[in-house]
């Protein structure tokens, strides 16, 4: 398996890449058009943008992006997305120590993202929660669930805030981050 710059891959991979959005994320990229225009349309508008992607045996098996904010001193990870069939053998875990070391090379001093508890019921601890009522103490007992944010966590991401009902009533946006 090798990382590439995605501006390397050829029209049959970038649809890969857009496929494995959609499949994953579908409640941010419901179909594959949706998909498709944020492969295609990122690194044409954001200069300072960077895209990697997992290539194993010619196929793509997860991609990321970042994308500055702050003059280039806060550095945001979107998306990330790992193949179903290919998750949990650590692809994620190099896609984003590699997309890491671009962003601290660009001179980016803090690595975040938000990642959204959208789903039916809620996964961690901040889901259907009044984050109005003494926030600081339920980011400090931050519980993940079955959500995404413990694979971050491992990462040594920390929860660094919340947007309340981003997603809809009770369905916050939380954001971890990590000092580069
Ligand atoms: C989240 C995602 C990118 C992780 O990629 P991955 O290649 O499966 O992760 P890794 O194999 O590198 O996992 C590293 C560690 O995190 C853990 N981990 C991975 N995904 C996890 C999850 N959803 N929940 C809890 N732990 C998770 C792994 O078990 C592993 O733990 P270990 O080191 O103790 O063995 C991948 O599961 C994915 O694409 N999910 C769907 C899309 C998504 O949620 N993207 C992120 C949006 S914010």
């Amino acid at each position: 398996m090798k990382i590439v710059n995605m501006k390397t891959l050829d029209r049959e991979q970038l649809t890969q890449a857009a496929q494995m959005l959609t499949d994953e994320l579908p409640l941010g990229w419901p179909a594959l058009a949706d998909a498709e225009a944020e492969v295609n349309e990122r690194w044409r508008d954001e200069a300072d943008a960077l895209f990697l992607a997992a290539v194993d045996g010619g196929a793509v098996v997860g991609w990321c992006g970042i994308l500055p904010h702050y003059d280039g001193r806060v550095f945001e990870l979107h998306p990330l997305v790992v193949r179903r069939d290919r998750q949990r053998e650590g692809i994620g875990t190099i896609l984003v120590n590699e997309i890491a070391k671009a962003a601290r090379d660009r001179g980016a001093l803090t690595f975040w993202l938000g990642a959204d508890d959208e789903k039916p019921g809620g996964e961690t601890s901040l889901a259907n929660a009044d984050l109005y009522d003494n926030l600081p103490d339920r980011i400090r007992e931050f519980a993940p669930g079955t959500h995404q944010s413990a694979f971050y966590m491992k990462l040594g991401f920390k929860v660094i805030g919340v947007m309340p009902d981003a997603n809809g009533t009770g369905k916050p946006d939380i954001f971890l981050a990590k000092r580069l």
